[in-house]
């Protein structure tokens, strides 16, 4: 496909996902439909896609419209290409700018140029204070691509080597001890050796990094209460001997998790809601719970602009009553571990700060937090104990 023809069909798939469509769903309906797109098409639509869904404001301001093409326009403007050179009408190209278009848009203001909806812009400052700018910056630039090494089965030299072989450059990330960026050869990974071998798992850096900075001790029963597709449990599970039980509310959300348990060399009992009780106590019970997912939303760039003051309300809600639930599971002297993949306060020391009334008795706390950055996406983990 030409340049412009690829411009083409991403303004399509925008004007789908613009009209409802998740992006994913719009992109492969696309794909089934353009035969002749190749592999290096089909990542040069989605790029176009996704990085117009990062920057909806900002492109639309300069393309001087909420649709599509112009969002193309605007992106191509933001670029500093002047849409003219590929909105020709030749070769699949979409068509020439009309007169309005040629005229239309403006420089961003202030606000625009955050790329986010103007009611958070309150939240960014609260939560992060001198760093809301540069964190709303970062969310407007594509996510790395990182690498878990599994420390059971191969050390991070190792991978980094037998992937360098497979033409998948990396680097090792500072602060998290099994973590390479993947720095070129980014499409091979699901076809090599190693991925396929179970030596490494695509997880973010942050969220490694959090994981790392969990110790429980040899032997301990932990409750990944929250396991959806087990990430993160198998992250623990690659360090740490522990006899280990995984849970969500929605059991098909962790169909997955056996395969890739066995792949990583791990055992992990699923369990069923109503075992719960059976079980317990556990000594740690981790909750990676649903939020925002603020931290994240360069990867799913439609959410930034999905959610709304109610929807962040009801997961506040959400987030605290599974930090009750989850703490009566646990053992007197056990702790509970909640994680987010948020940057906002409101869904993280607020939840688990002693005035929420989401733990009582558990006034014992540690926090931290990693920052939307070139390393990883945003994190907030927090230790709770009973006095
Ligand atoms: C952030 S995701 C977990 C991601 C997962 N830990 C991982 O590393 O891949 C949150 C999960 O919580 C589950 N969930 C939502 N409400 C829940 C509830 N009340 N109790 C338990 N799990 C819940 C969702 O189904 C979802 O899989």
């Amino acid at each position: 496909m030409t340049p412009g023809a690829r411009v083409a069909a991403a303004i399509v798939v925008l004007d789908s996902v613009l009209e409802g469509a998740p992006a994913e769903r719009a992109l492969t309906n696309w794909a089934r439909a353009a035969r002749y797109a190749g592999s290096g098409d089909r990542a040069a639509v989605r790029d176009h896609v996704f990085g117009a869904l990062r920057c909806l404001r900002s492109f639309s301001a300069l393309g001087g419209g909420g649709d599509g093409r112009a969002l193309m326009i605007g992106s191509l403007r933001a670029q500093g290409i002047d849409p003219d050179i590929v909105f020709t009408g030749q070769g699949h190209g979409p068509a020439p700018l009309s007169d309005i278009e040629k005229g239309g848009g403006h420089t961003p203001s202030e606000a625009e140029a955050r790329d986010l909806p103007d009611w958070l812009w309150p939240y960014f400052e609260a939560s992060l204070g001198p760093k809301a700018a540069a964190t709303a910056e970062a969310l407007r630039h594509r996510a790395p691509v990182t690498l878990r090494v599994n420390a059971r089965r191969i050390t991070r030299e190792a991978a980094q080597d037998r992937l360098s072989r497979e033409g998948i450059g990396t680097r090792a990330v500072e602060g998290a001890s099994f973590a390479l960026q993947v720095l070129e050869g980014v499409r091979k990974i699901s076809r090599s050796m190693l991925y396929r071998e179970g030596l490494v798992e695509l997880q973010d850096a942050s969220s490694q990094a959090a994981m790392e900075a969990i110790a429980l001790p040899e032997g301990a029963r932990v409750l990944d209460y929250c396991a959806g597709g087990g990430g993160k449990t198998l992250a623990l599970a690659a360090r740490l001997d522990c006899d280990w039980f995984a849970h969500d509310a929605e059991l098909r959300r962790m169909t997955d998790l056996p395969a890739r348990a066995a792949r990583a060399g791990v055992h992990i009992r699923l369990c069923d809601t109503r075992e719960l009780d059976a079980l317990a106590p556990f000594d740690a019970v981790l909750c990676d719970v649903p939020c925002s997912g603020s931290g994240t939303w360069r990867r799913a760039p439609q959410a930034k602009w999905a959610l709304t003051p109610d929807r962040l309300r009801e997961l506040t809600g959400i987030q605290k009553d599974i930090l009750r639930r989850a703490a009566a599971l646990l053992a007197p002297t056990g702790v509970l571990i909640y994680a987010t993949c948020s940057v906002f306060r409101l869904e993280n020391e607020d939840v688990v700060g002693k005035a929420s009334g989401a733990a009582p008795g558990w006034s014992r706390r540690t926090c931290r937090r990693w920052q939307v950055d070139a390393e990883g996406d945003g994190f907030f983990l927090a230790h709770l104990w009973r006095e």
